[in-house]
């Protein structure tokens, strides 16, 4: 085990633990295609995209030479001020506006999803002001639901352990019930009871993640529509998160999209720019700009940040945009999505331990039944490891997920599988990590 006192490179981790828990060689240094490397040359089939954000692989051609391209012509203009943005941003949103759902037209180009996320939120408050509605200032979210760390995203993530820490976060924050049991189609959401109890004419806006990414619920299209509905009926500003579920991971450009979901404000990160460089998007309709260009000049909306909308992140952008058109990338998600899907559910039948499966597009979450031991969840990773295979583990659900580059072969979604499978038949015969059983958790 390393010396804690030797790194000085620090995480996130509440429990401190995570780096001093890696042995040396287990840094990764190299990554093609599906797959990457630790610097002792053990090479594993990422399972988890990176950071849910690896969407094409880590060597695509497009993208290399894309971001190579930029990085030689012009590394660097601001989005920001003085008027001269680059001009791959005119060209970058002129390209992804026509893949966005329902009126979303507008884009504008940020650094993060929870940056993104909180912008849109921020947005919504001031359109209701510039409309004279200064009542209009809740936020609604959903329990479970997972926006990014910040003062706004930690405060709409419905993940409880995220607002204790650093409170006060963003106030006049509301979160509800999310769907944590199969709902019929026809079930009303607790969302429409709770806001209206609240007082809908004090809301400004409701934020859905349209599958959470916190455990693989999937929000069924009328469970949305019923919501949309209520949104547009009492002029709340329905925000769609669309950071993980969108460019591609759902097999098509956005969720939003394919349940004929029509968002009043979207975001987009990770898959933007298949993880080669931060950036994010928060997507508007026309009409909704149309009130920020009516409003007078000293109520401009700032919202900004050095590195919004880098080129780096935007040549990588327009690369992800024409390999998502070019590649048959979403024909390949919904083959192996239906194929993963199948596979999981035909593990959960044979192992006692797993409780469910959920999920859509290439997003699943496997979670367990309790087992009485606290590191069982993180011990499958390990496992998983052990067998070469990398997969996400959550901290507030008892589950592995499973988000695989959308370029996965049916071969690789077996061998997923394949380690899944093993990595139980492990855990029931004994077998322990050689390390702490709680290494790389969070
Ligand atoms: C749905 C959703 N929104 C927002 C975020 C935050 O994005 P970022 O980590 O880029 O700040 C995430 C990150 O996991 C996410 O899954």
């Amino acid at each position: 085990m390393i010396d804690a006192a030797g790194f000085k490179l620090w995480n996130s981790t509440a429990m401190g633990l995570y780096l001093t828990c890696l042995e040396p060689g287990e840094m990764l240094v190299e990554g093609r295609g599906t797959r990457v490397r630790d610097s002792a040359g053990r090479w594993y089939l990422d399972a988890r995209s990176g950071f849910w954000n690896v969407t094409l692989g880590y060597s695509h051609p497009a993208l290399v030479e894309a971001v190579k391209r930029q990085v030689e012509t012009l590394p660097y203009a601001s989005l920001w001020g003085y008027g001269r943005p680059a001009s791959l941003a005119v060209e970058t949103a002129a390209m992804l506006s026509p893949h966005l759902p329902g009126d979303i037209d507008m884009v504008k180009f940020q650094s993060n999803g929870a940056q993104a996320v909180e912008t849109a939120a921020l947005l919504s408050r001031h359109l209701h002001l510039l409309g004279g509605r200064p009542q209009k200032n809740a936020v609604v979210a959903m329990w479970g639901g997972f926006h990014g760390f910040g003062p706004g995203a930690s405060a709409l993530t419905g993940l409880p352990y995220l607002h204790y820490h650093a409170g006060p976060l963003l106030p006049e924050v509301i979160h509800v019930p999310g769907p944590f049991a199969p709902i019929g189609e026809t079930g009303t959401p607790d969302l429409v009871r709770v806001v209206s109890d609240y007082g809908p004419e004090r809301v400004s806006a409701v934020v859905v993640e349209p599958v959470i990414g916190e455990g693989g619920h999937v929000l069924g299209a009328e469970y949305l529509r019923q919501i949309a509905d209520f949104c547009r009926e009492h002029d709340i500003h329905l925000i769609v998160d669309e950071v993980t579920t969108g460019m591609g991971r759902m097999g098509a450009y956005t969720r939003s999209e394919q349940l004929g979901l029509a968002p009043d404000i979207l975001t987009l990160g990770k898959g933007l720019t298949g993880g080669y460089v931060g950036m994010s998007a928060v997507c508007l309709s026309r009409g909704l700009y149309q009130q920020l260009l009516d409003a007078p000049v000293e109520r401009f909306f700032a919202s900004g940040s050095t590195h919004d909308g880098h080129p780096l992140g935007l040549a990588a952008a327009t690369a992800v945009i024409r390999v998502l058109n070019e590649e048959k990338i979403f024909q390949n998600v919904q083959a192996q999505s239906l194929t993963l899907q199948t596979r999981l559910e035909q593990l959960a039948e044979r192992h006692e331990s797993v409780s469910a499966v959920r999920g859509a597009g290439l997003m699943f979450a496997v979670e367990f039944a309790a087992s009485g031991d606290p590191w069982f969840t993180n011990k499958v990773r390990l496992a998983m490891e052990a067998r070469g295979v990398l997969v996400a583990v959550l901290n507030s659900v008892p589950a592995i997920m499973i988000i695989p580059p959308l370029i996965v072969s049916a071969e690789e979604v077996a061998e997923i599988a394949h380690a899944l499978d093993g990595a139980l038949a492990d855990l029931a015969n004994g077998w322990e990590p050689a390390g702490p059983p709680m290494k790389g958790f969070v």
